[in-house]
């Protein structure tokens, strides 16, 4: 908060946060998953507790630390990923970050699939939960900020908007992910926000994943301070 604000203006709120890829099992030893790195979702988490929410971070498999002060729910499906987070609720904020698979493989092999002389093999896949729409739509459970993220490669506040709509969520973080702007395990971000209220999205200046995690948080705040 900066030094007229309050240190902890999210205090006595409590929130979600996903984050990370989601693994998708083939078999015993083998997984479909993404090139997720799961900073920016963490970052967020971080910046939430450090404003004062108490947080729950449900995370896919990454490399990242557990924030500090932050509850980590650690998951590798999306459709354990679904589950944790409707463990969590009731929250006043949700903000979904995780590159969550879209699709999973329709058949789990029981043993580890062996190598054969198949000259060709097809895998075949069924959509997953889509957890940001199932939050948006979660009734009277439903939190009361709703902030999902859409990664692009063009087209990216058009693409994003239109996810906006389609998932019920209130705030769209629009990623801009195209070659170049290093996004992908990379520290830096280029994003636009696309809130309820504002008709032009906000385009941010390329910054740090933490700086976007602050920015959004501080965002977040100022939101729900005025709302209740
Ligand atoms: N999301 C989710 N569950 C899914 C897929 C996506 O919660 N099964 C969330 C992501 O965490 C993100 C938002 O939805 O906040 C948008 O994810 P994205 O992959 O950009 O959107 P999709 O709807 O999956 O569309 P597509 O991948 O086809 O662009
Ligand atoms: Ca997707």
């Amino acid at each position: 908060a900066g030094y007229f604000g309050q240190a902890r203006p999210l205090a006595g709120r409590r929130a979600l946060v996903t984050s990370g890829p989601t693994h998708e099992p083939i078999d015993p030893v083998r997984y479909l998953a993404n090139r997720s790195s799961g900073k920016q979702g963490h970052a967020i988490a971080g910046a939430l507790a450090r404003l004062g929410a108490a947080t729950t971070l449900v995370t896919g498999p990454t490399v990242q630390v557990d924030p500090p002060g932050v509850r980590v729910q650690h998951v590798e499906s999306a459709r354990d990923m679904l589950a944790a987070c409707q463990d969590a609720l009731p929250v006043d904020i949700a903000v979904c970050a995780a590159a969550v698979a879209d699709w999973r493989p329709s058949d789990c092999a029981p043993q580890k699939m062996k190598r054969g002389d198949a000259a060709e093999l097809g895998l075949r896949l069924q959509p997953n939960p889509d957890i940001l729409a199932a939050l948006s739509a979660a009734g009277n459970q439903r939190p009361a900020l709703v902030v999902g993220f859409a990664a692009e490669t063009e087209r990216v506040v058009e693409h994003a908007r239109e996810k906006r709509a389609r998932k019920g969520c209130d705030w769209i973080v629009a990623n801009d992910v195209s070659v170049g702007t290093g996004t992908f395990g990379g520290d830096d971000n280029t994003v636009h926000l696309i809130t309820d209220d504002a008709t032009t999205p906000e385009t941010w200046p390329r910054m740090t994943k933490q700086a976007v995690a602050d920015t959004l948080a501080e965002r977040i705040a100022e939101r729900l301070g005025t709302a209740k």
